[in-house]
């Protein structure tokens, strides 16, 4: 655990603080995530996340780390990429997001060679070289510590592998204010009558507000020993894509 203090949302909290709540808001929408997701964005989260994978040029044989899995969005439209040989990691913090996921899982058939696993991303428990890819899709906002989380990250991935995160952006200039609009005023309203949980949408229109914007995350991803690192925004920036390579053990 850092020292440093952290934030949840606005609220300037310690890093145990942090981890606390950010439980409690998957603990209390778990249930109603899936549903939320559509809702919320209008299905784009759905055609984000197809482009997404389809980035990550997964080949059949490759073992694939899902950092942030919750209900399985991603390790679904990765599972008919690989073959027997190829295995995907199913990683989450909270236990309730991770079982959502693993029912929806397996009521659609995807069994073969997926593992779930219980874990922070700042302590990721694997050995070292050992995953081609390693997806965080709209996960790294909620880490207490990115810094560390995107380090841990990278001792796993195989020389030659990479990191793929799918996050909220800096939206282009002149659509902030009809975004700020939509996130502020109307998300917790959706929150509160679909969820009957306005915290949590206010909760994550601020937490997307204090993400780091594009090239702020791609200095992160060099820090943490990342090269040949870029990304690509989609929506106008309301989402980018940030791709690193490890290129050496
Ligand atoms: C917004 S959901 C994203 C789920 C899924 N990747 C998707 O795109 O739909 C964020 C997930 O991050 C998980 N999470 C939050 N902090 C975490 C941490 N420190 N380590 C691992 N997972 C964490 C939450 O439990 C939650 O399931």
């Amino acid at each position: 655990m850092p020292e440093k203090p952290t934030h949840f949302g606005y609220q300037d909290v310690s890093p145990e603080e942090k981890t606390e709540k950010v439980g409690a808001v998957f603990d209390s929408v778990a249930g109603k995530y899936d549903i939320m997701n559509d809702v919320m964005s209008l299905g784009a989260h759905r055609a984000w996340k197809r482009y997404f994978v389809h980035t990550a040029s997964i080949r059949p044989q490759h073992q694939v780390l899902d950092v942030a899995a919750g209900t399985g969005d991603i390790t679904a439209l990765l599972a008919p990429k690989l073959n027997a040989n190829g295995a995907i990691f199913v990683c989450d913090s909270n236990a309730a997001m991770l079982e959502h996921g693993r029912q929806r899982l397996t009521d659609c058939g995807l069994l073969k060679n997926i593992y779930y696993v219980q874990a922070r991303a700042e302590a990721l428990p694997f050995s070292e070289n050992n995953f081609d890819r390693v997806t965080l899709a709209f996960g790294l906002r909620n880490f207490t510590d990115k810094d560390q989380a995107l380090r841990s990250i990278f001792k796993l991935i195989k020389p030659g592998g990479q990191l793929l995160v799918l996050e909220f952006s800096k939206p282009k200039k002149w659509m902030s204010s009809i975004y700020d609009a939509y996130s502020f005023k109307l998300l917790p309203r959706m929150g509160q009558i679909v969820a009957k949980d306005s915290e949590s949408y206010q909760y994550l229109a601020e937490s997307i507000r204090k993400h780091p914007g594009q090239e702020t995350l791609q200095l992160m991803l060099e820090a943490a020993g990342f090269e040949q690192c870029d990304f690509l925004n989609l929506s106008g920036g309301i989402v980018s894509i940030h791709r690193g390579h490890k290129l050496t053990a």
